[in-house]
């Protein structure tokens, strides 16, 4: 694999850096292009189709920076576009399903295995087909859960509103007795006091986002920590520059960020 050229990463809005905060923390001297999609966020209520079409436009445009690798830090877009992106690009790519499956599957006891995620990454049934090729006799539930992306958005994710929403769509999952949770989507981490909270001491949270960033270390292969070390940097791409996105961004990094390049809908083009 070339070593040089940034590693590229995008999602369909500002989440995706839950998932930049774990390779940074691994791969501090990583050069990374972000990329949001926040003229088009969210990504979770809508078709495949769409999504498919908004994925390949983002790597697509990425690849043309120059990238090294793709990492696609949407679990929405790696459910339903991943095969067709593997297939176009000309580039390693890495998605969240596989890593969080086989987290999950490594960390539960007694095969009930839970997922939460955006309607779209749970009607798409990759999580359900990677748990079962990895564990066959595993048992799996799923809960579409679309209100706790704009909980974490509005900064409420302490507020005693996310916990009786949290509670209500867990509720049917911890009836099943799960032992495993899959947090299938990349805003989630930020709600892992409350998801603790409800779900009690007893059962595995999995961040989809911590799993991709050490999948892609491993990816990288053996030293890339210590290559990478220098001058890590980070830029971020947006379809919105609106200050929205770089609020919701410096609250999930904890640091702030250098200026956003504002892409257009009209130069995100298929070849
Ligand atoms: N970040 C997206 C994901 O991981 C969810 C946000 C959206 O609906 O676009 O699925």
């Amino acid at each position: 694999m070339s070593r040089a050229g940034p590693i590229g990463v995008f999602d369909s809005g500002v989440g995706g850096l839950t998932v930049v905060g774990e390779i940074r923390r691994r791969l501090p001297g990583e050069k990374i292009l972000y990329f949001g999609d926040t003229a088009r966020v969210p990504y979770g209520n809508k078709s495949p189709r769409t999504v498919e079409r908004y994925s390949r436009e983002i790597a697509h445009f990425l690849a043309r920076q120059g990238i090294r690798f793709l990492v696609v830090a949407c679990n929405t877009s790696s459910a339903v576009a991943l095969p067709g992106l593997e297939k176009r690009a000309k580039l390693p790519v890495l998605g969240m399903i596989l890593p969080g499956a086989e987290a999950a599957v490594r960390a539960s006891r007694t095969g009930r295995i839970g997922l939460i995620g955006t309607r779209a990454t749970v009607a798409s049934g990759a999580y359900a087909r990677a748990v079962k090729a990895l564990a066959p006799r595993a048992r799996f539930f799923a809960a579409a859960c679309p209100l706790l992306v704009p909980l974490v958005e509005e900064g409420w994710a302490q507020d005693p509103v996310a916990e009786e929403v949290v509670a209500r769509y867990l509720g049917p999952l911890l009836a099943r007795d799960v032992d495993t949770l899959i947090l299938g989507c990349t805003h989630y981490p930020v709600l892992v006091p409350v998801l603790r909270k409800v779900a009690g001491p007893s059962v595995a949270l999995i961040s989809s986002s911590e799993a991709a960033a050490e999948a892609l270390v491993r990816r990288l292969g053996p030293g890339a920590a210590g290559r990478a070390a220098g001058a890590g940097g980070l830029t971020c791409f947006v379809t919105d520059a609106g200050t929205y996105f770089r609020e919701v961004a410096e609250r999930i990094l904890g640091h702030p960020l250098g200026p956003l390049k504002a892409v257009d809908e009209e130069r995100l083009v298929l070849p």
